[in-house]
């Protein structure tokens, strides 16, 4: 069985209740947080039942995924709250087409026994990736206050260290910058990934700082899920502390908003993990996925 969800009282039922299961239904949350925000990226829900649902799953509609190969578009976002029981509901095409590339992505590491056994049973291909999940103190403190230790939090002060105002100008990014971003970007380097971004940097704000050149040398995104992502700075300003300037700026805007703040580091990348260090962005007991599914 599957149920579409529509309407705004239905969706906004089905963020209350995403809160409760915080921080396991961080992505998912995330998506339905911002659907309920407009939806710029026309997503829709499908649950297996309502209201007291099981598996709830985020993707765009079908008109918008023409591309069978663009795994950025083909994007599905899940949380369940019985991982073992929800194969046969993502087992069915009409909620997930397995036919495509595609991407899930989860604050649940627990769905990949049920993913692995999907791609034996619908020969695909699967890569999971699996990386630290962060959130702001801020938005601990707003959406899981038990997570919060204070004894926890690190010694120095959350706050950051001055960059040369003189030099760098803070600005957002406009779509002509998506090909810079998407040169530095661990998941980007083509076509597709690039319209990915242009249509991140349309739908959200995004920040950068300029340099004296007046072109971008640091900057950070958000995508439809409400992370902040696709960070960087370019190779001839690293280690003057922009991309730390740039997060903490794009947080406090984002907190301002009222919206949940959260990012992802690759287990591998101690320069961000110092970042979130510094800045008071804490681990999470749960990890940030993405099953990238391409078709045998
Ligand atoms: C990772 C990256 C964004 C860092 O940007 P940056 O502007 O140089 O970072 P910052 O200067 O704000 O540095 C953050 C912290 O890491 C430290 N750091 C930066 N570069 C470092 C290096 N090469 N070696 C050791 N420490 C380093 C800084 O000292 C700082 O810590 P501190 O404030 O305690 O001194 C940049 O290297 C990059 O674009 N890399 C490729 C893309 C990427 O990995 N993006 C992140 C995806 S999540």
């Amino acid at each position: 069985v599957m149920f579409p969800l529509q309407g705004a009282q239905m969706l906004q039922m089905l963020e209350t209740y995403l809160r409760k299961s915080l921080p396991e239904s961080l992505k998912v949350y995330g998506t339905v947080f911002h659907m309920n925000q407009g939806n710029p990226f026309k997503l829709k829900v499908l649950v297996d039942k309502w209201p007291d649902c099981n598996t709830v799953v985020v993707r765009p509609q079908e008109q918008e995924m023409i591309d069978d190969f663009d795994h950025y578009t083909n994007t599905y976002q899940i949380y369940s709250k019985d991982p073992e029981n929800s194969q046969d509901f993502l087992s069915s095409p009409e909620v997930i087409n397995w036919k495509q590339h595609l991407q899930i992505q989860s604050s649940q590491s627990s769905l990949n026994e049920a993913i692995q056994n999907l791609a034996v049973m619908k020969s695909f291909k699967v890569e999971q990736t699996q990386r630290f999940l962060y959130m702001t103190t801020e938005a601990i403190k707003k959406l899981v206050p038990s997570l919060l230790d204070v004894k926890n939090l690190p010694p120095n002060s959350g706050k950051l260290k001055a960059i040369n105002q003189e030099m760098f100008k803070l600005s957002s990014l406009d779509v002509t910058h998506a090909a810079l971003v998407n040169k530095f970007w661990h998941f980007g380097g083509n076509e597709r990934s690039q319209r990915f971004i242009e249509r991140c940097i349309r739908s959200f704000p995004s920040f950068s700082l300029l340099g004296p050149e007046g072109t971008p040398v640091s900057w950070s995104l958000m995508d439809q899920t409400g992370e902040m992502r696709m960070g960087g700075t370019v190779p001839e300003y690293r280690a003057q502390g922009l991309v730390t300037y740039v997060v903490y700026t794009q947080s406090q805007a984002l907190e301002k908003l009222g919206f949940p703040t959260y990012s992802h580091v690759d287990k591998n990348n101690k320069i961000m993990q110092k970042m979130c260090y510094n800045l008071h962005h804490l681990p999470m007991p749960c990890d940030w996925n993405q099953w990238h599914c391409v078709p045998l």
